[in-house]
């Protein structure tokens, strides 16, 4: 298991997120959302996307490089992504479990958005207690507006 430790995204890490984020995208989603979305989806758009998120953002790093991010708004896990060689590490628990702890301080219930067809996240977040609420249409933000994809929504409990 890679020695990781987690912090607060910086602006330094606007870059690392993005490539962490674009290379991400593709192995969890490709074949499972509309074709149209790809377009919104290249390494430039995710460089426009991250900086407004880097407050709501911690990061996973081994030595001086991001291997994963979570990203947290308001009671939305929006984002957990774990570059491909540090998956099946215990990484993305911990991004996880830190999400859960942002979402915890103000809501008591969590939620986030998951393509159907992305049976390894679906398996992880089930994994850690997440339970599948049903379909509904997820607004993805593009750097060119949102872009609507048929989606799951999950739900955690924090606090009964
Ligand atoms: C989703 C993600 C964060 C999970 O992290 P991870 O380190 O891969 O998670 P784990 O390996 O701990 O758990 C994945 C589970 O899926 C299983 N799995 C592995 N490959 C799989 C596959 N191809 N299909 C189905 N399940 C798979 C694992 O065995 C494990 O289940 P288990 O704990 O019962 O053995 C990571 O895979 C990732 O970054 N994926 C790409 C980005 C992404 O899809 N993010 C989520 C967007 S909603």
């Amino acid at each position: 298991m890679p020695e990781f430790t987690l912090r607060a995204a910086t602006d330094q890490d606007v870059e690392a997120v993005a490539d962490v984020w674009h290379r991400g995208w593709a192995d969890g989603h490709a074949g499972h959302v509309p074709v149209g979305l790809h377009a919104h989806r290249t390494l430039s758009h995710f460089r426009d996307l991250v900086p407004s998120r880097i407050p709501l953002t911690t990061v996973a790093v081994a030595g001086d490089t991001v291997i994963g991010f979570v990203t947290v708004h308001d009671d939305e896990v929006e984002q957990v992504y774990v570059d491909a060689s540090a998956r099946g590490s215990g990484t993305a628990a911990s991004l996880l479990d830190r999400g859960e702890h942002v979402v915890g301080e103000r809501y008591d219930r969590a939620w986030l958005a998951v393509v159907a067809g992305n049976v390894r996240a679906r398996r992880f977040y089930e994994r850690r207690g997440w339970v599948d609420a049903g379909p509904f249409d997820y607004s993805a933000e593009t750097s060119a507006g949102t872009f609507t994809v048929p989606a799951l929504r999950y739900e955690k409990v924090l606090r009964a």
